[in-house]
C-alpha cells in the first residue's frame, strides 16, 4: 500500500496544526517535516521547538528531512521533539554509518536521502542498516519544482537492488509529485510519497490526497 507525506513545506506556516488536521482527516499517512538551515540548503524552515508544539496535535508518524549541515549535531533534539523517522543525507555526512546507528540506537527509524546527482552506488554500504532511502526527485530547497524524469529509472534500479539483497525497504520520493506522476513513481517501486503543492495549494486538501490515492494504484476517476 502506498503512503502518503504531505509535507508541510507548502502548508500555511501561520496555522500549522490546523494544516496537519485536515491533512490528517483526508487520510494522511505521515507528516514530512523538512528542515532547512540556509546551508546545506539556500532556505530556512522549522527546527526542534516547532516539531515538539506539533507533536501534540497528531499521532502520525513525523518523517523528518533533515536538509542542515551537521546533522548529527541535531538529532537528540529532533527525536525528543517527537520524530519518528528521520533522514540524513548521505552528501554532507562523514561517518553515515555512525549517524544511521545513533537515529535507531535513540528510538527513531533511520533513513538515507540521496540528491538527484547522487549515485546509488553510494547505498552500498548501509542499504542493510536503514528502514527507508528518500530519492530526492528535485534538487532539495524548495517546494513547487519540476519533477526530474531521470529520476524514475533511479527509483526502479533502488527496489531492483534491495529486492536482489532481500531486503524489505520503504523508498520514499520527494518533489514535484502530483495526481498525474504519481503512478509513474509507484510503478517504479516508491511506496511512500511526499506531496507538498499537490496536497496544500489547492482548496480541498482532504480531496488532493483521496485522489493521489486514487492514482497512486493506477486508479482514474
Ligand atoms: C524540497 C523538499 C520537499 C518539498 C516537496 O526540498 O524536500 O519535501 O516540500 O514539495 P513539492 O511536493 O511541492 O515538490
Ligand atoms: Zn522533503
Amino acid at each position: 500500500m502506498v503512503r502518503i507525506a504531505p509535507s508541510l513545506l507548502a502548508s500555511d506556516f501561520s496555522k500549522l496544526g490546523e494544516e496537519i488536521d485536515r491533512v490528517e482527516k483526508a487520510g494522511a499517512d505521515m507528516i514530512h517535516i523538512d528542515v532547512m538551515d540556509g546551508h546545506f540548503v539556500p532556505n530556512i524552515t522549522i527546527g526542534p521547538p516547532v516539531v515538539k508544539s506539533l507533536r501534540k496535535v497528531t499521532k502520525l508518524p513525523f518523517d523528518v528531512h533533515l536538509m542542515i549541515e551537521n546533522p548529527e549535531l541535531y538529532i537528540d533534539s529532533f527525536i525528543g521533539a517527537g520524530a519518528d523517522i528521520i533522514s540524513v543525507h548521505i552528501e554532507n555526512n562523514y561517518h553515515l554509518h555512525r549517524t544511521l546507528q545513533h537515529i535507531r540506537e535513540k528510538g527513531a527509524k533511520p533513513s538515507v536521502v540521496l540528491n538527484p546527482a547522487t549515485p546509488l552506488s553510494t547505498l552500498d554500504m548501509v542499504l542493510a542498516d536503514v528502514d527507508m532511502v528518500l530519492l530526492m526527485t528535485v534538487n532539495p530547497g524548495l517546494g513547487g519544482q519540476k519533477y526530474i524524469e531521470s529520476m524514475t529509472e533511479k527509483v526502479r534500479e533502488l527496489r531492483l537492488m534491495a529486492d536482489r539483497r532481500g531486503i524489505k525497504l520503504d523508498i520514499e520520493v520527494d518533489g514535484g509529485i502530483g495526481p498525474d506522476n504519481i503512478f509513474t513513481v509507484t510503478q517504479a517501486g516508491a511506496n511512500v510519497v511526499v506531496a507538498g503543492s499537490s496536497v496544500f495549494n489547492y482548496q480541498d486538501a482532504g480531496e488532493n490526497i483521496r485522489l493521489l490515492k486514487q492514482r497512486a494504484c493506477g486508479g482514474y476517476i
